[in-house]
């Protein structure tokens, strides 16, 4: 197993892509703290990584508030006595035309999406600091790369955190800590299904996908380990896109267009 006895905290670990983070990352060996809003969830995906014979234990922790990231990190020491990965998975979408988003939701998806993994990273990145090593994975999104129009903060937030990624990977290589991100395109997640009115327009998106079908939460999972891993040993300050080939499809869908007359 790849990651033998590390210590791992994943953060909206309750379901979807955080929850296929977490039992990977203890089908390699890791210990893993589920912290997540979702105290129910959490405590069950725990419970399957316990039956699997890892440590593990749940939490309930909202990330964007800094008292409770700071009891999920000293958690964290006192279960397992370090924290080598942290996964920052939570996170909240709110779609809007930009002339409307309300006040209160821009907040609320900065809050949680950027300022939620600022939080996460720098009070679990110095503990380590402390013990010269680590690895942080943010999950970005490919909205962090390019304008997802009608998404109000969402790509906004994202771009902050590949920014985030990039600033943490350089200022902190000389502790021995390794920051990447992943940036999946539409994953198959209550997160997507929330965001489509209708099976027919969710089927439409997927046909827009070069692969025509949304990412599985274990393929990104995939992903988030082999940056965990020591096999990404020497990679940085990275993003990797997961995402069927969707940002690279412009003259796809203009052929895609042409057929459909
Ligand atoms: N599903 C997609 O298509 C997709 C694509 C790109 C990126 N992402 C990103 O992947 C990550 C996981 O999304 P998902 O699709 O699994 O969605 P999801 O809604 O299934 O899971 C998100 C998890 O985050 C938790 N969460 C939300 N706010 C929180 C808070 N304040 N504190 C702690 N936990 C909180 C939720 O309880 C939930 O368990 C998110 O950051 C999302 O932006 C998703």
């Amino acid at each position: 197993m790849n990651l033998e006895n590390r210590a791992a905290i994943v953060t909206g670990g309750a379901q979807g892509i955080g929850e296929a983070v977490c039992l990977r990352l203890a089908r390699e060996g890791a210990h893993v703290l589920v912290a997540d809003n979702q105290p129910q969830k959490a405590r069950q995906v725990s419970d399957e990584i316990a039956s699997m014979g890892n440590r593990s234990s749940s939490m309930e922790v909202d990330v964007s508030v800094k008292q409770s990231v700071e009891e999920m990190v000293d958690n964290t020491l006192k279960l397992f006595g370090k924290i080598d990965i942290l996964v920052n998975a939570a996170g909240i979408f709110i779609s809007s035309p930009i002339e409307d988003i309300k006040e209160e939701d821009w907040d609320r998806v900065i809050a949680i999406n950027l300022k939620g993994t600022f939080l996460c990273s720098q009070i679990a990145g110095k503990e380590m600091i402390k013990q010269k090593n680590g690895n942080i994975v943010n999950v970005s999104s490919i909205a962090g790369k390019y304008p997802a129009i009608y998404s109000g903060a969402y790509s906004p937030s994202k771009a902050g955190v590949l920014l985030l990624t990039q600033m943490m990977a350089v200022e902190w290589a000389k502790h021995g800590i390794r920051v990447n991100a992943v940036c999946p395109g539409p994953t198959d997640t209550a997160m997507i299904r929330d965001a489509f009115d209708s099976e027919e327009r969710l089927n439409r998106r997927k046909k827009a996908i070069p692969l025509n079908r949304f990412a599985t939460s274990d393929e990104i999972a995939g992903a988030v380990f082999y940056l965990c891993s020591d096999e990404a040993g020497f990679v940085t300050g990275e993003s990797l896109v997961i995402d069927g080939g969707s940002i690279k499809s412009m003259f796809y869908l203009m052929e895609q267009l042409r057929e459909s007359g």
